[in-house]
């Protein structure tokens, strides 16, 4: 079995062997107001990246590229700051920008780096001991798992690992046996990295708190996928990034704690922005308390123009519209599994066929053909694909994102078919 780290080094070279020009001087016609399902609006939207028209990028679950108005907006922004010195502290907008795109309140947002840090900050915040369990699943991402064996390894937790089901029910029933007078946290993703399934959230949230059980969801892929509600949800916490389908700013996310969960969630690393009040010179020196809002969880000096980035990439996603985006994904992801599964009976599709479990990406394997050859076989066609070593899953995931097209994914089952054959 390859080691995705090894593996990794070898799709840096490979990655590293591509001739790419970035054209930051380019910026594209704007977008029509009214969006139109056709190709020929799709081919605009297209047009706003500056990706590079020789490959074809079938991986936006790892990274999402950004359209131009974002990559403008940092780049201007970090001039200015280097031109005026400018002190940017936090960026309230991309806050009050990140609350309205997920239904949720202001208050109840933090910004973050990435998925990991907010993870981090959530599982070693929770009030937990010796012995108490916390659910996960058998299809974790690194970023997940690592800081929940930690936490293991330090605090003597038990992780209790569930199977996912082939359906969302069998998902959920598989959570509920689980279940022991022991749990106190249920933590799983939305859409696990590996093969694209999207989890009944909502009715594992229902179930956690019908328990009095903590529900903590790793949300990396749904904003910017799917329209993600998470008032709708009803989660405790919710953790994400903009850098993957949000095609926001590399290097932003945020984390969501629940306003009647806050006070129960400590926050671990103070710093500007997290108190309410401290006094050095009083005997003893005092910290008052944590800030009544998203702050609480983050602190000192940031990116401020990475942060602009994210409200801009907000901008563009509603001006095409989010209903209007998870449509056009899902329709893609659809196209590619029906395709897929007729390409040859020693294919087997991973992603569940079920609609309501069935996102923008698509993983499967070919029997006894060791993937990490196809990931190549599709590089030197100049598809860009991402290979699933987690887990020992060894499978191909494929991102549909907005600026992919029919035509890519036809060429991508052309790819496949030819390797079958081989
Ligand atoms: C499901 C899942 N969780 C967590 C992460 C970690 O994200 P980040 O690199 O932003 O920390 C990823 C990244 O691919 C992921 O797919």
């Amino acid at each position: 079995m390859a080691n995705r780290r090894d593996f990794l080094k070898q799709g840096a070279l490979l990655a590293g062997a591509v001739a790419f020009t970035p054209n930051l001087a380019h910026s594209a016609a704007p977008l029509p107001i009214n969006n139109t399902d056709d190709e020929a609006y799709w081919k605009l939207v297209r047009e706003q990246f500056p990706l590079s028209k020789d490959r074809i990028f079938l991986n936006n679950g790892t990274l999402g590229p950004s359209p131009y108005g974002v990559i403008h907006e940092v780049q201007n922004d970090m001039l200015d700051v280097d031109t005026t010195g400018r002190y940017g502290g936090h960026d309230e907008l991309a806050i009050e920008a990140l609350a309205e795109f997920l239904n949720t309140k202001h208050t109840e947002i933090s910004l973050t780096r990435n998925v990991t840090e907010g993870i981090n900050i959530a599982c070693w915040g929770l009030p937990l001991t010796k012995g108490d369990e916390v659910i996960m699943t058998n299809h974790e991402h690194v970023g997940h798992a690592v800081p929940w064996l930690n936490r293991a390894k330090l605090d003597g937790v038990v992780i209790t690992v569930i199977n996912l089901g082939k359906t969302a029910d069998e998902t959920l029933t598989n959570i509920k046996n689980a279940i022991t007078k022991k749990t106190k946290v249920i933590s799983v993703p939305h859409i696990p990295c590996t093969i694209g399934q999207i989890l009944p959230v909502k009715a594992i949230c229902e179930l956690a708190k019908q328990n009095n059980i903590w529900s903590i969801i790793d949300g990396a892929h749904p904003p910017g996928m799917l329209v993600t509600d998470l008032k709708d949800l009803g989660c405790d916490v919710y953790i994400s990034c903009c850098h993957k389908w949000m095609c926001g700013p590399k290097g932003t996310g945020f984390l969501y704690v629940s306003e009647a969960k806050r006070n129960q969630i400590q926050a671990y690393y103070g710093g500007g922005g997290v108190d309410t009040g401290w006094d050095m010179l009083s005997k003893p020196p005092i910290l008052n308390g944590y800030a009544e809002n998203g702050h609480r969880y983050f602190y000192g000096t940031q990116n401020y123009s990475m942060f602009k980035g994210i409200t801009k990439a907000i901008e563009f996603q509603n001006q095409i519209g989010k209903a209007f985006i998870e449509k056009r994904v899902r329709a893609l992801a659809t196209y590619l599994q029906e395709n897929l599964i007729k390409l040859s009976s020693n294919l087997e599709m991973l992603t569940p066929t079920e609609a309501i479990s069935r996102g923008a990406q698509v993983s499967f394997k070919i029997k006894d053909r060791e993937m990490t050859k196809l990931q190549i076989h599709c590089n030197e066609q100049h598809i860009t694909t991402r290979y699933v070593a987690e887990n020992n899953i060894n499978c191909l995931r494929i991102s549909t994102h907005i600026y992919n097209n029919q035509t890519e994914i036809d060429a991508f089952l052309t790819a496949v078919d030819k390797f079958i054959r081989l």
